[in-house]
Formats: structure tokens, sequence, C-alpha cells
């Protein structure tokens, strides 16, 4: 196997190709499920048509010219790193930054990947007694991620191929409101773009959380929720009224002290969650909610968005 050679033919760095080549090993990989039923799966991830006509048009047949040897080595290599890690609760990236522009086989490989591991995934809920609906429904996360990085123009996907790792490993349980990731003694929440955070919805998916866990992994102690966001940024008070449901989220939290290290660049997170592009000039960014006004306002008076992490008892 000539790593070198695969890299150049991938125009990715040779460290990625070699981090893949030892992580993944000689692991099992996992099959695609058939062309004839990956409509129906799509749909069921709530994949938008736009998108599955892509994924269809790009499917690795094995006689499809789109796929040549380097991207077959790296979908089956990439399913096989992350079925490897079925269960962990970290981050973990499924290989390569690509130029996805390449062709419909290099933008939406790391999806064929994930359809491959619906399966894996699946089978770990079923083991854990997940239910049907809560199994599907947290899976489905895929279809609001592509729907997203559409809207931005592509420059969100090197975040999300790392994120949905995280749903095919068995690790993100959507209950209704709120994402909940185990994992270091809690459960970290994340917000899905699913319309407002009222503080009664927000307190339905905890109490969910706080039956579900116990209930399907009776093995793992989790003492607290946390959650790591710009939205915890206490800044945002300055400008947001003190009923919004932003103000009232943070309430809930006691927070870590501020270490400017420890997490993503918030500038860009905000960039990123509000205004669905990391590219735009600030000047000409929408201005038509309070909080497009003051993350702009803000970054234009040279000041910074602060990443926080926060956390309260279960
Ligand atoms: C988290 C979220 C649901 C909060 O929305 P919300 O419930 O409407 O929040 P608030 O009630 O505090 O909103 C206060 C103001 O900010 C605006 N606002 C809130 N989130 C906004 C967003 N993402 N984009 C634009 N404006 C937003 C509201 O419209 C409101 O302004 P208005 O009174 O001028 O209409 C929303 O920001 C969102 O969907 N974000 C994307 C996902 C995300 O950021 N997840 C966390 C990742 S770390």
């Amino acid at each position: 196997m000539d790593l070198d050679a695969i890299a150049a033919r991938l125009g990715v760095p040779v460290e990625d190709v070699e981090r893949v080549h030892q992580l993944a090993g000689d692991r099992p990989s996992a099959p695609l499920p058939a062309r004839a039923d990956a409509p129906v799966i799509l749909d069921r991830l709530a994949v938008r048509p736009d998108d599955a006509a892509e994924i269809m048009a790009g499917w690795p047949d094995p006689d499809s010219p789109l796929w040549t040897p380097e991207l077959r080595w790296l979908l089956d290599r990439s399913i096989a790193l992350v079925r490897a890690d079925l269960g962990g609760h970290g981050w973990l990236s499924p290989g390569p930054e690509l130029p996805r522009e390449r062709g419909p086989a290099w933008q939406h490989l790391y999806v064929y990947a994930y359809l491959a591991l619906v399966d894996v995934a699946r089978g770990y809920h079923r083991d854990h007694g997940i239910p049907d609906a809560v199994s599907w429904l947290s899976l489905a996360d895929l279809g609001r991620n592509l729907a997203i990085d559409r809207r931005m123009r592509r420059e969100g996907w090197p975040v999300m191929q790392s994120w949905l790792t995280l749903h095919v490993r068995g690790s993100v349980y959507e209950l209704g409101r709120l994402q909940h990731h185990p994992g270091d003694g809690a459960i970290g929440l994340h917000v899905p773009d699913t319309g407002p955070l009222t503080p009664e919805a927000v307190a339905a998916s905890l109490d969910d959380a706080r039956a579900f866990f116990p209930r399907h992994f009776p093995d793992e102690a989790y003492t607290a929720f946390s959650c790591g966001s710009w939205l915890l940024d206490p800044q945002l008070r300055e400008y947001l009224p003190e009923g919004s449901n932003i103000a009232r989220f943070q309430q809930m939290f006691e927070l870590d002290p501020y270490q400017e290290q420890d997490g993503p660049d918030a500038d860009v997170e905000v960039l990123r969650f509000v205004f669905r592009t990391l590219s735009t000039p600030l000047d000409q960014l929408p201005r038509r909610t309070v909080l497009q006004r003051a993350i702009v306002d803000h970054l234009r008076a040279g000041r910074h968005w602060h990443w926080r992490h926060g956390r309260f008892p279960i």
C-alpha cells in the first residue's frame, strides 16, 4: 500500500492518510445499503430531495467510474475507522478534508460512510433498547446538516464530517428540543437549529434525558448536564433582553472560568450559527434580529465573542 501515492491522488496531506491507515488498520468495514433501498433510507434520515439526488448520482456502485481505487480505499477505511470506535464519545475525524468540488464521489464520500454505518448504529441502539423513533430521529441529523451545508455554500462540511461520526457511534441522542451527548461523567447538550429554544422545551428534554440514560446505559453514571457554546457567552446579555430564550438558557449553567484556548474561535462560530456563513464580510451580513445586530456591532467595535463551558447538576 503506497500511502504517499494515495495522498497525492486524493490531494490531501500524507499525514492524514497515514492516520486513517493507522486507526483503521485491517479492522472490519461495513457495507453500504443496496442502491435500491437508499432512497427510503435517505428519506428516513431527513435528507432533502436536492441532496438525495446528488448522493444517488455519486453512488459507489462497484463499476462506477466516479470511484477511483484511492477513493474506494478511503471510503472503506473511513468506515472501519469510525466503526472501531463504536460507543466512543469523543470528537473523531473520519478522514482528511477532501477537495469536494472534484465530483460527486468526492463531495459525499463521508455521507456514504455514514450510510454504511447506519446499520451498525441501529444495531448498537437495539442492543441498548433505544426506541426506534429516538434512533431514527437522532440519525436524521444527517439531513439537517446537509441542508445547512448547502445554505453555507459547503463551508460547513469540515466540521460536520467529524460531528456526524458521533451519531453513528451511538453517542448523540435527540430527545425533544436538545441533542444529548454523553461522556466524561456529564451529558453534553447540543442545540440543533429547530426553532425557538423555549424554557419549556428545554425542561422537557432534560427530563427525558434524566430517564433515558439510566434506562438505556445503566452502567454509565452521569451527574451533570454540560454545554460548550457561543450561546453561553455572558456578553450576549449586554444585547439580549432578560426574558430572551438564550438569556434564560444561560441562567441554568454555572460557567467554568474563561480560557481563551478552550474551544473553537467563537468569532467564527457565531458567524456559522447565526448567519450560516464563514466568509461574508461583516458589513454585508443581515441585521434583521437583535442578535444579528449584536454579533456584528460587537465585532466591529473590536471586541470578541467567547466560547464558554458550563454545567449544572442532573
Ligand atoms: C439557539 C437558538 C434556537 C436560539 O433562538 P431563540 O430561541 O429565538 O433565542 P432568543 O429568544 O434568545 O432570541 C433573541 C433574539 O435573537 C434572535 N436570534 C436568536 N437566534 C438567532 C439566530 N440563530 N439567527 C438570527 N437571529 C437569532 C431572535 O430572533 C431574537 O431577536 P428578535 O427579537 O429581534 O427577533 C438559535 O440561535 C439557533 O437556532 N441557533 C443555531 C443552533 C446553535 O447555535 N446551536 C448551538 C451551537 S454551539
